[in-house]
């Protein structure tokens, strides 16, 4: 009769008698409630970055786009300066990273490409203790991978890989220097 006896609150032990109490109470009802106002929250934060979004902010703001076209490769990044006008012509690329002059405050139009297999472009703010990631976007080959970006601060930022691409992967790491406005 050991069913019977355990149907008897009263009589309840530990983790059983623990169980019984949130029942009482419905405290899953609460838990599910608690989880999904948490995952509406986080879709509420992230609102602003999702890319169609963020991208409309960016392009109001800015009527002078500042292309860069970017060239993924196992295992390297290649930058190339297409000018700073909206309409700059994609297929007439000057390659060459010296020549790259991006300011902060302009929002760049990253144009992203892949010779090979798929890669992660990220951009990270860098500083003696840490990186901390800008952006990532996924550079899917046969495709004009775009991704909008306005950078507030001058400086170094790294470019590094965070799709895996291959034994050399860790080490496709480049950067982009911003220049003061
Ligand atoms: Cu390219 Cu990982």
């Amino acid at each position: 009769m050991v069913l019977s006896t355990k149907s008897n609150h009263v009589s309840l032990k530990g983790f059983d008698k623990v169980k019984y109490e949130l029942n009482k109470y419905h405290a899953e009802r609460y838990w599910g409630i608690f989880v999904a106002a948490l995952l509406i929250w986080f879709w509420i934060l992230g609102y602003p970055w999702m890319p169609p979004v963020a991208f409309d902010s960016a392009l109001l703001e800015s009527q002078n786009i500042h292309t860069v076209g970017v060239t993924a490769g196992q295992w390297y990044w290649m930058l190339d300066d297409r000018g700073n006008s909206q309409n700059a012509n994609d297929t007439n690329v000057n390659t060459n990273n010296n020549q790259l002059y991006v300011k902060a405050g302009e929002t760049v139009k990253f144009v992203a490409r892949s010779i090979d297999v798929n890669h992660g472009f990220g951009v990270l703010s860098s500083s003696n203790q840490m990186d901390v990631p800008l952006f990532q976007m996924q550079v899917v080959p046969g495709f004009d991978n775009i991704f909008y970006y306005t950078f507030k601060k001058p400086g170094i930022y790294t470019i590094r890989c965070l799709e895996y691409c291959g034994w050399n992967h860790p080490y496709m790491v480049s950067s982009i220097t911003i220049h003061a406005a």
